[in-house]
C-alpha cells in the first residue's frame, strides 16, 4: 500500500455535546438535522466524494442511533415499497451503501486526541483522514478532496484552516505558519485555544485533517492538557516538530453546527439552497425581517 494513498477517514463523535444540551442529553449531537440530514451524513458524503472507503466512527454511550441510521432498516424500506416511494426507498438504501462503516467505543470522553488514538488498530501502518462530524463546510471542491490534493503533492500531515477573527481565536487550535504558496503554509507550530495576544496567527484548525500513523505513537505519549483531555493539537505540535506538516486554507462556507447559532445559520443556509424548500422559505424570511426591521424602528 503506498503511502501516499488515503483510503480511511475516522470521525470523532464520542463527545460528550455540552454546547447543545439540553438536546444533546440522550441523543448524537452528530444526529442533529440539517434540513433533512443528520450532521454526520453531511461529512461521510464529503469524506466518501473525496474517495475514502472506509469510515470509523468514534462512539460512546448514547450514539446508537448513528449505527442505526448507516444501517439498513428493512422495516421502512419493506414499508416504503409498499407504498410505491420509490424515490424515498432509493435514497434511503444509499445511506448504508456509502461506504464500509465500523465503530469503535471510546469508553469515556478523554478528548479528541484519546478519540482518534481509539482508531490505531483500524488503521494501522497508513496515512489517514480526520473529521469533526460537527464542522460543516459547504464548498465547490469537498473540503477533505482539497487536503488530500495538497497531501499527493507534499507528502506530509496537511491541516485544514481558515481566518477567524481575531476575538475568535480562543475558541480554536491555532498554527504558526510560514507562507508557501497562495492558500498554504508549513506549519511551524500550534497552539490551542490561545488568548488573542498570543495568539501566533488567525488561521484556526477547522476540523479536517490528513495525519500520518506517527500521530499514534505521539497520541500514546500526550499528556493530558486542557480540561484534563489528551488534545490533537498538542500532539500535532510534536508532529510539526518532527515532520513535515502543511495548512491550507480550505475553500469553502464552515459552520460550527456543534454551537446553538452556528447550528441555527446552517439550518437557513442549507434550507435556502434546498430545491423543494428554498423559495418558500425565503419568502418567509423576507416577511419576517420586515416585521423585525419594522419592530425595530419603532
Ligand atoms: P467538541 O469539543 O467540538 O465536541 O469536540 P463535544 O465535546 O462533543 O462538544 P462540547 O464542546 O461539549 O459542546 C470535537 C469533536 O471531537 C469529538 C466530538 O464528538 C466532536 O465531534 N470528541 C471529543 C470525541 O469523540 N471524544 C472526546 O472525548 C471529545
Amino acid at each position: 500500500m503506498s503511502r501516499l494513498t488515503v483510503r480511511k477517514a475516522v470521525i470523532p463523535a464520542a463527545g460528550l455535546g455540552t454546547r447543545f444540551l439540553p438536546a444533546t442529553k440522550a441523543s448524537p449531537k452528530e444526529m442533529l438535522p440539517l434540513v433533512d440530514k443528520p450532521l454526520i451524513q453531511y461529512t461521510v458524503e464529503e469524506a466518501v466524494a473525496s474517495g475514502i472507503e472506509d469510515i470509523i466512527v468514534i462512539t460512546g454511550r448514547g450514539k446508537r442511533a448513528i449505527e442505526d441510521h448507516f444501517d439498513r432498516s428493512v422495516e421502512l424500506e419493506e414499508n416504503l415499497k409498499g407504498a410505491g416511494k420509490s424515490q424515498l426507498l432509493n435514497q434511503i438504501r444509499q445511506i448504508s451503501n456509502l461506504a464500509n462503516f465500523c465503530y469503535v467505543r471510546q469508553t469515556e470522553a478523554l478528548g479528541l486526541g484519546h478519540a482518534v488514538l481509539c482508531a490505531q488498530h483500524l488503521i494501522g501502518d497508513e496515512p489517514f483522514a480526520v473529521i469533526l462530524g460537527d464542522e460543516i463546510i459547504d464548498a465547490a471542491v469537498p473540503a477533505l478532496a482539497q487536503l488530500l490534493h495538497v497531501y499527493k503533492k507534499r507528502h506530509g500531515a496537511v491541516l485544514g484552516v481558515q481566518e477567524v477573527p481575531k476575538q475568535d481565536v480562543s475558541r480554536y487550535g491555532i498554527v504558526s505558519p510560514k507562507r508557501l504558496a497562495r492558500g498554504l503554509h508549513r506549519v511551524e507550530d500550534l497552539v490551542e485555544k490561545p488568548a488573542p495576544a498570543d495568539a501566533p496567527s488567525t488561521l484556526a484548525v477547522i476540523g479536517r485533517y490528513i495525519l500520518p500513523p506517527e500521530i499514534f505513537t505521539i497520541l500514546r505519549k500526550t499528556a493530558p492538557g486542557k480540561n484534563g483531555e489528551i488534545q490533537l493539537t498538542d500532539a500535532l505540535t510534536t508532529l510539526a516538530k518532527k515532520s513535515r506538516m502543511f495548512a491550507y486554507e480550505i475553500k469553502g462556507q464552515r459552520h460550527d453546527a456543534g454551537d446553538k447559532l452556528g447550528f441555527l445559520i446552517a439550518t437557513v443556509e442549507f434550507a435556502l439552497k434546498n430545491p423543494s424548500l428554498g423559495a418558500e422559505f425565503s419568502d418567509y424570511l423576507l416577511s419576517r425581517a420586515r416585521m423585525l426591521s419594522d419592530d425595530r424602528r419603532k
